[in-house]
C-alpha cells in the first residue's frame, strides 16, 4: 500500500504548551440545548432561522474571555468560526449567513483573535466540514433532513464540488485576514455509505491551500487523509496509554473534552465534571504525551457559562502553583513504573520528575527504580522538603516497604491542594 507523505507543521510549541481552550459559539447558543440541536430535532433551515434573527450577544467581551483562558493556564485557543449549522462568525464574502447580518451586527473573529493574542495565547480556528445550511451540501445520514424523503429527492442534484470550492474560499479568508493562525481544526469526516470524506471535501486541495497560505500552521487529523494531520484528536475520552503510529512511534495528540455533556452552551445539562476530574484528565494526558483542549460554550448574551467560569478559576488556582509539572513536560522514561493512584510527568530539559497524587496515601510512598537517582524532593505548591529513604532490600524481615525502592515520607494529612504534586530533582 502506498502512503503519501504530507508536509507537517512544527509541533514543538504545541507539546510544550499542553493546555488550550476550545470555544463553541454559534446560533445554537440561543437554543441552549446542544450544538447539534438542528440535527437532533431535524429542524429545517427555515425553522432554525429564528436563532439567526435573535442572535444578539450584547455582553460580548473578548478581553474578558481571553483573561479567563489565560488565568486558567491556557496557552492557546480554538474558536468555531463555523460549526455544522453553517453560520459564520466572521464577515465572509461567500455567504449572507453570517454574524454581521444578525442583530449582533458586527464581526467577532477579529476582536477575539486580537484579545487572545494580547494575552499571549496562540490562535486556532475550528472550521466545520459539515454544513447543514449550504444549498450545495448534499443531504446525508447525518443531515437534519435525513428522514425527509421528499426533501432528499428534491435536493438530489446538489453539487458537492461547489461546496468544496466554497470551503476553500472561506478557509482562504480565514487564513489571510487575521494574521498568523497557529492551528486549523477541521471537523469532521464520516466516509462510507451516505457519508462524506476526502473525495467530497476535496481534502487534498484544501490541505495544500492551507499549507500554502500558512506553512507553519498545525492541522488536525479529521480530513480523512491518512497521515496528513499534525496531531490526532481523541474526543471525550482519554487514551489508555501513549498514542502510537503504525511505525510504533508516539504521535502528537490532543484530547478535546467538555466541562459538561455539550460543546455548545446547554442551559439544562447537569453532568458537569468536578475540578478534580478535569485536572486528572489534564495530568493523565501529559503523562501519556498529550494535550488537553478544554471546551467552553458561551451564552447567547456573549458570556461564559457561570459554571465554566467557576471551574476555570479553580483550574487557575491549581495551575498557578503546579503548572511547571504540565508545561514542557511529557511522559516519564519507560523504566519508571508509577506507583498506584499516581501519574508521573517529566521535564527532560530540567531532568525533573513530577509525581501527581490522585489519592492520598498513608505516610509512605514507595518508588521503584529510583535508588541513587534523586537529589532532592519537595512539594511543588509550597516548596517544602519531602524526606526520603532508600532501601536496597538487604533486610528481608522488613515488611514495611518493598525492596529496592525509594520511600517518600509524607504528612498524614493531605495538603490543601486538589491534586498535590511532588517534584523530584533527578541527579
Ligand atoms: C464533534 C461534534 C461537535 C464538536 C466536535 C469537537 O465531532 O460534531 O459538535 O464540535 O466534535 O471535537
Amino acid at each position: 500500500m502506498s502512503t503519501t507523505t504530507y508536509p507537517h507543521g512544527n509541533t514543538a510549541w504545541f507539546t510544550r504548551d499542553r493546555l488550550g481552550m476550545f470555544i463553541h459559539w454559534g446560533l445554537y447558543s440561543c437554543a441552549a440545548r446542544h450544538e447539534w440541536v438542528m440535527n437532533r430535532e431535524e429542524l429545517t433551515v427555515e425553522q432554525y432561522r429564528k436563532y439567526f434573527e435573535h442572535f444578539n450577544p450584547d455582553l460580548f467581551d473578548p478581553v474578558a474571555w481571553a483573561r479567563h483562558a489565560k488565568n486558567a493556564g491556557m496557552k492557546y485557543f480554538v474558536i468555531t468560526t463555523k460549526h455544522h449549522e453553517g453560520f459564520c462568525l466572521w464577515d465572509t464574502r461567500y455567504t449572507d449567513y453570517k454574524v454581521t447580518n444578525t442583530p449582533c451586527g458586527k464581526e467577532l473573529i477579529g476582536p477575539l483573535v486580537e484579545a487572545f493574542r494580547n494575552e499571549g495565547l496562540k490562535v486556532g480556528f475550528y472550521y466545520s466540514l459539515i454544513d447543514w445550511r449550504y444549498p450545495d451540501f448534499p443531504v446525508d445520514a447525518r443531515h437534519p433532513q435525513r428522514n425527509d424523503s421528499e426533501f432528499r429527492t428534491k435536493t438530489q442534484g446538489r453539487d458537492v464540488s461547489r461546496y468544496a470550492a466554497y470551503m476553500r474560499n472561506q478557509v482562504e479568508e480565514l487564513l489571510t485576514r487575521f494574521g498568523p493562525v497557529d492551528i486549523i481544526w477541521f471537523d469532521f469526516s464520516y466516509p462510507g455509505h451516505d457519508g462524506k470524506g476526502k473525495d467530497d471535501w476535496e481534502s487534498e486541495k484544501l490541505l495544500s491551500l492551507v499549507r500554502k497560505l500558512q506553512p507553519d500552521i498545525l492541522i488536525n487529523n479529521r480530513l480523512d487523509l491518512n497521515g496528513a494531520g499534525d496531531f490526532v484528536t481523541p474526543e471525550q475520552y482519554q487514551p489508555h496509554g501513549k498514542v502510537l503510529g503504525n511505525d510504533g512511534k508516539p504521535l502528537v495528540w490532543e484530547a478535546c473534552q467538555t466541562f459538561s455533556g455539550s460543546w455548545g452552551y446547554h442551559r439544562d445539562e447537569q453532568t458537569w465534571k468536578s475540578i478534580g476530574q478535569i485536572l486528572r484528565m489534564l495530568i493523565d494526558g501529559v503523562a501519556k504525551g498529550g494535550n488537553l483542549l478544554l471546551n467552553v460554550g458561551p451564552t447567547a448574551r456573549g458570556e461564559f457559562d457561570f459554571r465554566a467560569i467557576e471551574k476555570l478559576e479553580q483550574m487557575g488556582q491549581w495551575m498557578r502553583v503546579n503548572g511547571v509539572s504540565i508545561y514542557e513536560c511529557g511522559p516519564a522514561p519507560d523504566e519508571l513504573t508509577c506507583p498506584p493512584d499516581c501519574r508521573y510527568t517529566f521535564n527532560a530539559t530540567k531532568n525533573r520528575l513530577y509525581l501527581h497524587l490522585f489519592a492520598w496515601p498513608f505516610r509512605f510512598l514507595h518508588l521503584q527504580n529510583l535508588i541513587g537517582k534523586i537529589e532532592y524532593a519537595q512539594f511543588l505548591h509550597d516548596a517544602s522538603e519531602i524526606l526520603f529513604e532508600e532501601h536496597t532490600g538487604t533486610d528481608v524481615h522488613d515488611i514495611k516497604r518493598p525492596k529496592n525502592c525509594v520511600t517518600l515520607k509524607l504528612p498524614a494529612v493531605k495538603p490543601p491542594i486538589e491534586i498535590p504534586v511532588i517534584e523530584l530533582f533527578l541527579k
